[in-house]
């Protein structure tokens, strides 16, 4: 089974990873600290009732939805998120100007939203660029779950030319170009994470 490059979370570095893999598993990001409070500030509003079920396309019937992705979500610039959230889009925000500067793909803003699937959830196989809009051009996934074991389930299953690979959603961050088809496979148990999406404009 093909491996994911781990990275530190250095701009060259994951340039370096994205130009010969298309993707890379950063261990590092976002720090302990801000994953800690990222994670505290994702439950409370999920107590609060603040996440709401995620959408899929323009003719969204709430059956089909749940039988594609059933996570729950709120964007992160939303003013009901706490300080861990601006500062975590800042720190993404960085990276992007960073990677910009090395990769010329003309990455121009950044969006990101707190996800949280119940058990037996999942977001079957998609790609994060759709046919009628490229606008996402890199995806990077955060995970939110430091106590997952690897039999619970939930893996981010990326499908490349050369097999696919599977990423336990533990903790960091996996990044990759959003042209690649992943899913999300389901878990035994709540599963918390934030997609964040590189964008052109
Ligand atoms: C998504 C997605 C992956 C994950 O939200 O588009 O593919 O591991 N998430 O949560
Ligand atoms: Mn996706």
């Amino acid at each position: 089974m093909p491996a994911l490059p781990v990275v530190a979370p250095d701009a060259d570095a994951i340039a370096m990873a994205l130009h010969a893999h298309g993707a890379c598993y950063m261990p590092a990001l976002p720090d302990v600290v801000l994953a800690a409070a990222l994670r505290a500030d994702l439950l409370r509003l999920r107590n609060e009732n603040a996440l709401d079920a995620a959408s899929v396309g323009r003719a969204d019937s709430h059956a089909l939805r749940r039988e594609i992705r059933g996570d729950a979500t709120l964007w992160l610039d939303d003013a009901r998120c706490g300080e861990a959230a601006s500062a975590y889009l800042a720190t993404l925000d960085t990276l992007r100007v960073e990677l910009n500067h090395r990769l010329f793909l003309g990455l121009d803003e950044v969006e990101a939203h707190y996800a949280a699937y119940p058990p037996g959830a999942g977001y079957t196989r998609h790609r994060d660029r759709f046919h009628d809009d490229d606008a996402r051009v890199l995806s990077i996934v955060t995970y939110l779950n430091p106590d997952w074991r690897d039999d619970d389930g939930g893996a981010l299953r990326l499908y490349r030319d050369d097999g696919v690979i599977d990423i336990v959603p533990r903790s960091g961050s996996v990044c990759f170009l959003s042209e690649h088809e992943h899913e999300v496979l389901p878990a035994r148990r709540e599963r918390f994470s934030i997609a964040a999406w590189f964008r052109r404009r």
